[in-house]
């Protein structure tokens, strides 16, 4: 492994990316966030205790390490602040082991009425934490950013056009009124900023300096990456391995000494709407469901479950450039008989193996499967290769032999200990 670490979702998020990156960060010295908001909850259950970080890195809960809230986020003051308490008030001294990219771009009020109201026609399913339309005032120039905040007039003045902006689009496209509090809201992030603010630093020249082992830790999924992904079903940020630059303001070498290295589920969920090739809208889907617990993180809404698309991992794995694959929940599968994996796709005596951009086409696409005989035994906290049935071997070798990229780290439970490394050779392929 190289000194730094990437740790990306391979798929459209919820893969355990939490999970992994807490039982990483033992060995890292700085754990940095760097696209997306308070859209992601990242689980980690540590000696039974649960935790879920939708600002804050997942490394933070380790007493040594650095947290690092990038510039590509986007930040809700607000709930940066209730979080960085919340962990406080459990015990964790936070505080002085974060800092806040002062280039980062808020999250607002107002930004969370838009979301709301762009959800009416065209649903999307997001998670309503206003992230797109704070991506969109962002790229439209309109945004504010942490370091804004220094200077009243200025933040002030931003506040009170967007606001004026956001308003009078509610009354005529939407023909709704919504009254946004201009000098609450300014009052209130003003409040929230005097928290922050001795934890406000330029995070790119610091992350230069520093010598430290670095774990970088991507929220969502490659599948949901604004250009990667399935557009426009997607989250507002390159939440592939393509915002790592842009979103830490780090230049693109300076990953040369990084591995990376992608998370996915040894099947498929899926949160919101958009195409979803492998979804099982039955029974079974329902099992998975059931068995993997597989409601939403942050918003609770229960995840579209299937089984899992190897042409879509491997587009993870070519535009990641992946190194590794880390597998988790395999132990989800333990009690099913049969097991399928989408190997190709088709549609009118057509054959695709790869995954299409087009919607159109996607919607259209039907899976072709592959079938293995289920293991039908507990693999729950396994620690080793020795420990599983071959049935599941025969799974893991085949995933593998068709990615073309080794599996690193197999997870076996939600524990922090439940995991363990595999030999490349180990596994046949
Ligand atoms: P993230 O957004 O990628 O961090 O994933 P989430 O935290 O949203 O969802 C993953 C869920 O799976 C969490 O409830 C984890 O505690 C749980 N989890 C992670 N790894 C495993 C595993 O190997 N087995 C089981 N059964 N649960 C796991
Ligand atoms: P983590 O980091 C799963 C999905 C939403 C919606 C789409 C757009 O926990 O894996 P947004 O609020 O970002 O504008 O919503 O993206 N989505 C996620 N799905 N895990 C996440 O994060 C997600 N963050 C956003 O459900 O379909
Ligand atoms: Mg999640």
């Amino acid at each position: 492994m190289k000194k730094h670490l990437v740790i990306l979702g391979a798929q459209w998020g919820d893969e355990g990316k939490g999970k992994i990156v807490d039982l990483l960060s033992a060995e890292f010295d700085a754990v940095v966030r760097y696209q997306g908001g308070s859209n992601a909850g990242h689980t980690v259950v540590v000696k039974g205790e649960k935790f879920v970080l939708h600002l804050l890195p997942t490394g933070i809960l380790h007493p040594h390490t650095i947290g690092i809230v990038a510039q590509g986020m986007v930040v809700d003051l607000e709930l940066l602040v209730k979080e960085t308490e919340e962990l406080e008030g459990r015990g964790l001294k936070v505080w002085d082991r974060i800092f806040i990219s002062d280039r980062a771009h808020l999250v607002m009020p107002y930004h969370k009425v838009l979301d709301s109201l762009f959800e009416r026609k065209g649903k999307i399913g997001t998670t309503l934490r206003g992230i797109g339309p704070s991506y969109m005032f962002k790229y439209g120039r309109k945004g504010l950013r942490v370091c804004d905040l220094e200077d009243k007039d200025r933040a002030y003045q931003i506040m009170k056009d967007n606001i004026e902006f956001v308003q009078s689009l509610c009354e005529k496209v939407y023909c709704e009124n919504h009254f946004l509090d201009l000098e609450e809201i300014f009052e209130k992030t003003v409040e929230n900023y005097k928290k922050i603010r001795d934890r406000v630093i330029d995070t790119t020249h610091w992350l230069l300096k520093f010598d430290g082992k670095v774990l970088f830790e991507g929220a969502q999924g490659t599948m949901l990456d604004v250009d990667m992904g399935t557009y426009p079903y997607v989250t507002s940020s390159n939440a592939s391995a393509l915002g790592l630059s842009s979103g830490t303001g780090l230049p693109p070498k300076y990953f040369s000494e990084a591995s990376f290295w992608a998370v996915s589920k040894a099947y498929t969920t899926r949160v919101g709407e958009g195409p979803f090739p492998t979804e099982l809208k039955d029974e079974l889907g329902e099992r998975l469901r059931e068995k993997g617990g597989e409601y939403g993180a942050t918003t609770g809404r229960p995840r579209r479950c299937g089984w899992l698309d190897l042409p879509a991992l491997k587009h993870a794995v070519d535009v990641n450039g992946l190194d590794g694959i880390i597998i988790t929940k395999l132990d989800v599968l333990d009690s099913f008989e049969e097991i399928k994996v989408c190997v190709a796709y088709e549609y009118e005596g057509k054959s695709f193996d790869y995954f299409p951009a087009s919607l159109s086409l996607l919607e259209k696409l039907k899976p072709v499967y592959k079938s293995f005989k289920g293991w039908l035994r507990n693999t729950k906290g396994a620690k080793s290769l020795s420990q599983l049935p071959k049935e599941a071997l025969n799974y893991l070798e085949f995933i593998q032999s068709y990615l073309g990229v080794p599996i690193v780290m197999l997870s076996t439970g939600p524990q922090r200990e439940e995991f363990f490394w595999l030999e490349e050779p180990a596994l046949k392929s």
